[in-house]
């Protein structure tokens, strides 16, 4: 049997020539812990947006890698990230996002934290010798606000600056993104590798064949994939009524590892991808828009929903297709189209990458 990182599997690979990752990168049981342990633990991670973190106490909960967290607005001008894990005895603090707490109370006995992390009260324990609360604090972990997306990082992942340059200078104050609104989440639960979602997304090449409809929206001729250190980028002109987007461009981030923010004429959608098992994902998606209620910018809401969910659903059906036929003991690895899965490729290098850093930690 080969083994799971076998020598030619994680070698560096030039585009002209380049494979895809192999199948068992998609299907061992053994990849989940390995993507948490070389690449969830050591990257930037996508969390939220500080519209929904507003106000002194507001707070998200979510989970990387296996280990939860709680991300609070803990004064007017700093956001702190902290497992969500009571010191007591692991009991979960906040189980779900919320606005407005004074302080951060343990739902299993009670043990109250303050919004830095330290604990206050622990009911019923004044009399246990030698303890002192104030000695113990919810372990911390890094938090990066940019363009009013807040990102955390459990360990070891690349100085932020270099994890976004460039890409401010792309938007132009014009498309900053920080004056958008949260306006609602929608998640799929998607029967495939993250990894398998994630390579979709990378290339424009499927858009002929899967999503007619957005074909008639982008030029396709004209669409163009870019890589960069960190993440990669795809833009192409976009031509759609007065009552969907208008004309402008479409320009699709992609975050190494596994967010990706979706900006078209008014509106940036977020989407992360959050591994479930070696053959689950979950992808939330985040819809965010400038404050506007008049009911035209409305029904415009509407139908980008409805419109979203249909590429989705194209999306969902060949990603779980493809799950299949990676599964199915017919396929090892395949040749990338140098001109169209560049990003792939890109991605594809930065896997091979962490997983040798990972052997060579071992
Ligand atoms: S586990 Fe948190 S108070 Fe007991
Ligand atoms: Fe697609």
């Amino acid at each position: 049997m080969v083994e799971l990182l076998s020598p030619d599997s994680l070698a560096a690979q030039q585009l002209d020539h380049a494979l895809t990752l192999p199948a068992r990168f998609y299907t061992d049981p053994r990849i989940p812990a390995l993507d948490a342990s070389a690449i969830f633990a050591r990257s930037w991670q996508l969390v939220g947006h500080q519209s929904q973190l507003s106000g002194v106490g507001d707070h998200v909960v979510t989970q990387i890698a296996g280990l939860p967290l709680l991300v609070v607005r803990s004064t007017e001008t700093s956001i702190r990230a902290f497992h969500n894990v009571c010191r007591h005895r692991a009991g979960p603090i906040a189980s779900c996002d919320g606005r407005g707490a004074q302080n951060l109370r343990c739902r299993y006995h009670g043990w109250t934290y303050g919004l830095d992390g330290v604990l206050r009260g622990a009911p019923e324990m004044g009399r246990a010798p030698d303890f002192n609360p104030a000695d113990i604090r919810l372990p911390e972990v890094r938090v990066q606000v940019w363009q009013g997306l807040v990102f955390v990082a459990l360990g070891e992942a690349p100085p932020f600056e270099s994890f976004v340059a460039g890409i401010d200078a792309r938007l132009g104050p014009q498309r900053a993104l920080d004056g958008y609104e949260f306006h609602h989440r929608v998640s799929y639960d998607v029967a495939c590798n993250w990894k398998v979602y994630v390579d979709n997304y990378l290339e424009g090449y499927h858009v002929p064949c899967i999503h007619p409809g957005l074909n008639s929206l982008l030029d396709y001729r004209s669409y163009i994939t870019e890589t960069a250190q960190w993440y990669s980028f795809q833009y192409s002109p976009l031509e759609s009524g007065d009552d969907l987007y208008g004309s402008g461009e479409a320009l699709y981030y992609f975050l190494y590892p596994n967010a990706m923010l979706n900006i078209l004429p008014g509106r940036l959608q977020t989407n992360r991808v959050l591994p479930a098992g070696v053959d689950r994902c979950r992808v939330e998606f985040d819809f965010y828009y400038a404050p506007d209620s008049r009911p035209e910018a409305q029904a415009r809401r509407a139908k980008d929903i409805q419109f979203s969910d249909e590429v989705q659903d194209e999306d969902v059906t060949i990603c779980e297709d493809v799950q299949r036929g990676l599964a199915s003991g017919s396929y090892e690895a395949g040749r990338l189209n140098p001109l169209r899965e560049n990003a792939v490729h890109h991605f594809h290098e930065m896997v091979r990458r962490a997983y040798r850093n990972s052997l060579d930690q071992a």
